[in-house]
């Protein structure tokens, strides 16, 4: 039988990966509260329970600054000890001959310290908790410019950490997103108004970080379909993502990787299990076709999904979120064709090691003469 597409190698920045099924970004609420270091001896083993040789894991948002605004709870990598913490997690993964990236955050608007492109808040509640967003401050474009290098010096410490490149988070409505989308973009200086204007910031921060740590240990993360934090409001999507997805193309083509994240998903609530929804109308197939390198597509996918996925364009990889939580083995499971256990959304984002470290490998059931 010859070996399915999701199963076959491909390059990745410079690394061969051995199959296309990614860890997805997890946001996990398992850092010291103070210094915003990973604990490092339980996240180390979490990741390492999931890590596969030639697998890539995407790691959790990761604030790149004391003022990215990012909740207690939630790592950074601004500090010392959080990047000898990190390096206990790098190596962990390493050890298995895995891959792993570090997502860096900033969250403007959704963050504690609200700033974004304008001075317009997010309307609907937080999705976490927590009451009301404050209105933020419009970023002065020195604002822009020192948060650009506080991507390039986070990305600079997620090297020294050990990490084989860094995801920029431009989706989900945090920081970057707030600049591309129209809806909360209403700037009049250059980085608002056109499509051009308003990925100016992203852009540059791709081109920043880039020169920094190299363009094949550089990729990005969007959004284009979400609403999640009042995006996407009429926005002229196709065109817009197709803009960036097109100049990343020429200017950085030997991106790590794009990815992207599929309309179906809604963050908040548990979709069904074995849906592949009809995106016919909101498909990831235009960015897709811009972009001649590697293309992670996120969002709800589930074995049969992920094999047809690889099956129908060759240079796609797959990232599983939810059921990679409850699944430390997912990789065997879905080359197996194993069954799937469930996930616990309670413990999300609950400190400690319930519904983190305790979820079961597989085992067969007893088959009785
Ligand atoms: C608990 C939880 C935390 C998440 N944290 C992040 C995050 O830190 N960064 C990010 O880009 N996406 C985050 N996401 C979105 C996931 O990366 C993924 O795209 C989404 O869950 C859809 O994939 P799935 O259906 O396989 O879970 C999170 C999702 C969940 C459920």
């Amino acid at each position: 039988m010859s070996t399915p597409a999701l199963f076959k190698p491909i390059q990745v920045g410079q690394h061969t990966l051995k199959h296309r099924i990614v860890m997805a970004p997890l946001t996990r609420f398992r850092a010291d509260p103070t210094t915003g270091a990973p604990l490092p001896d339980m996240v180390s083993q979490y990741y390492e329970q999931r890590a596969t040789a030639g697998g890539l894991i995407i790691t959790e948002a990761t604030a790149i600054s004391p003022g990215a605004g990012a909740p207690i709870g939630t790592p950074g990598i601004y500090n010392a000890e959080q990047i000898k913490a990190w390096q206990q997690v790098t190596t962990a993964v390493h050890k298995k001959g895995g891959l792993i990236f570090m997502q860096v955050w900033h969250l403007g608007r959704a963050g504690s310290n609200p700033v974004s492109s304008s001075d317009i808040a997010i309307a609907s509640p937080s999705p976490l908790g927590g009451g009301a967003f404050d209105r933020p401050q419009a970023l002065s474009v020195d604002g822009i410019l020192a948060i650009t290098q506080e991507f390039v010096q986070a990305a600079k410490n997620a090297i020294e950490a050990g990490f084989d490149g860094v995801e920029i988070h431009a989706g989900n409505g945090y920081l970057l997103d707030q600049f591309i989308q129209a809806s909360c973009n209403k700037r009049t200086d250059e980085y608002g108004g056109s499509t051009e204007n308003r990925c100016r910031m992203v852009m540059q921060v791709v081109a920043a970080v880039a020169q920094a740590i190299g363009d094949n240990k550089t990729a990005i993360r969007f959004s284009p379909w979400s609403d999640f934090h009042d995006m996407h409001q009429g926005e002229p999507t196709v065109d817009t993502w197709s803009y960036l997805t097109r100049q990343l193309n020429t200017h950085h083509p030997h991106l790590a990787y794009l990815h992207f994240m599929e309309a179906r998903i809604n963050l908040m609530e548990d979709d069904r299990l074995d849906e592949e929804a009809d995106d016919s109308t909101c498909s990831l197939d235009p960015f897709r076709a811009l972009w001649s390198g590697p293309f992670i597509s996120a969002g709800n996918y589930r074995p049969q999904s992920a094999y047809n996925r690889a099956e129908k364009s060759p240079n796609n990889l797959v990232a599983m979120g939810r059921v990679f939580i409850s699944n430390p083995d997912l990789v065997d499971r879905v080359r197996n064709h194993w069954t799937l256990s469930p996930y616990c959304r309670a413990t999300f984002y609950s400190p400690g090691p319930d519904g983190y470290l305790d979820y079961p490998y597989y085992t067969p059931t007893p088959q009785l003469d």
